[in-house]
């Protein structure tokens, strides 16, 4: 009779714990995200974010050609414009930053999908993803603007609306004015339960885009929540959203749990800049492996149960994958 189970014996070479793992990573998995800006020949590093820069138009084609080659097949793009004012009208120009680097994208690394991010807190002065009144982030006046940036990231090209505002509304708002401009194919990548995150800070930097008064807490969810979360999801789900992301991802892997078992649709997850300046910063100081423990948090991230990760690891662990 056998007295001890035995779970060793499937751990003991490296061929046998392949044949048994549960979870695998592709390339096929991954988003890559990517900021341009004005400019031509720019390709500045961020300071907190080693290994991801502030592109130009030219540049960014050429990453994006190279994380072709390396097996990545779609990014999601932010703009850094050069012009902030009130009311983010460099978000909705026909020529404006992301506009121009999807047609570009579009024209020259044609197979790679393109995701076009739809906010405002990058092109606005005052640093918030709304219009603003008396210190006030106006929810329904903001809805209009956000349907019009989604009209002109599609007629640009790009192949899937990823909405990261938080506004009440935002996805039903977008669908209405896609269908309506003839972009009934286009599919909408909902910011669904996107939490009021420190983990964001990097990103404001590369973006420039923290709020210039105040935080986000009127309209990110407060990260103590995990009942509100289903509600945001449920309702985005209502609202005809394709995709429904959680972001940030390794501090919520029990929200992207929950929202994977409530909810048949593909689920994204974000590991934010934070997540990424973290492992980076800890690897330079010679205290973790990086390519390690990037590979552990994103396998985590995909056990949880996202189909799609967002992640600025993309290009460099692509070919590790691939
Ligand atoms: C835009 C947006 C943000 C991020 C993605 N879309 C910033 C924010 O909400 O402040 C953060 C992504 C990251 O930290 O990597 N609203």
């Amino acid at each position: 009779m056998n007295l001890i189970e035995r779970p060793r014996r499937l751990r003991r070479t490296a061929g046998i714990r392949a044949l048994v793992r549960e979870t695998r990573l592709s390339p096929d998995d991954f988003v890559y995200p990517l900021f341009v800006c004005e400019g031509e020949g720019i390709r500045r590093e961020i300071g907190s974010m080693p290994g991801a820069f502030n592109l130009s138009i030219d540049e960014l084609v050429k990453e994006v050609e190279a994380a072709r080659s390396a097996g990545v097949r779609s990014v999601i793009l932010f703009g850094v414009p050069d012009e902030k004012d009130a009311t983010g009208a460099q978000a909705y120009a026909e020529d404006g930053i992301t506009q121009r680097a999807i047609r570009a994208l579009k024209r020259e690394v044609k197979e790679t999908l393109v995701i076009a991010d739809n906010c405002l807190c990058e092109y606005t002065d005052h640093g918030h993803c709304g219009v603003v009144e008396d210190g006030e982030v106006l929810n329904d006046p903001t809805l209009d603007l956000l349907a019009r940036t989604a009209v002109s990231q599609a007629e640009a090209g790009a192949d899937i609306i990823a909405p990261s505002n938080m506004m009440d509304g935002f996805v039903v708002a977008i669908r209405e004015a896609l269908d309506e401009a003839g972009f009934e194919h286009i599919p909408i990548m909902s910011y669904a339960v996107k939490y009021a995150s420190g983990f964001y800070g990097p990103f404001r930097e590369a973006a420039q885009s923290a709020p210039q008064f105040g935080d986000r807490r009127g309209y990110q969810m407060d990260p103590a929540n995990a009942r509100e979360a289903m509600r945001e999801a449920e309702l985005d789900y209502q609202q005809g959203a394709d995709m429904l992301m959680v972001k940030p991802a390794l501090p919520y892997l029990d929200i992207i749990r929950a929202v994977r078992e409530r909810f048949d649709l593909p689920i994204a997850a974000y590991q934010v800049s934070g997540e990424y300046a973290m492992i980076k910063a800890a690897a330079r100081l010679g205290w973790i492996d990086e390519e390690r423990v990037a590979l552990e948090s994103l396998t985590s991230i995909k056990r949880a149960g996202a189909d799609i990760i967002l992640t600025y690891f993309a290009r460099e662990l692509a070919n590790r994958l691939s």
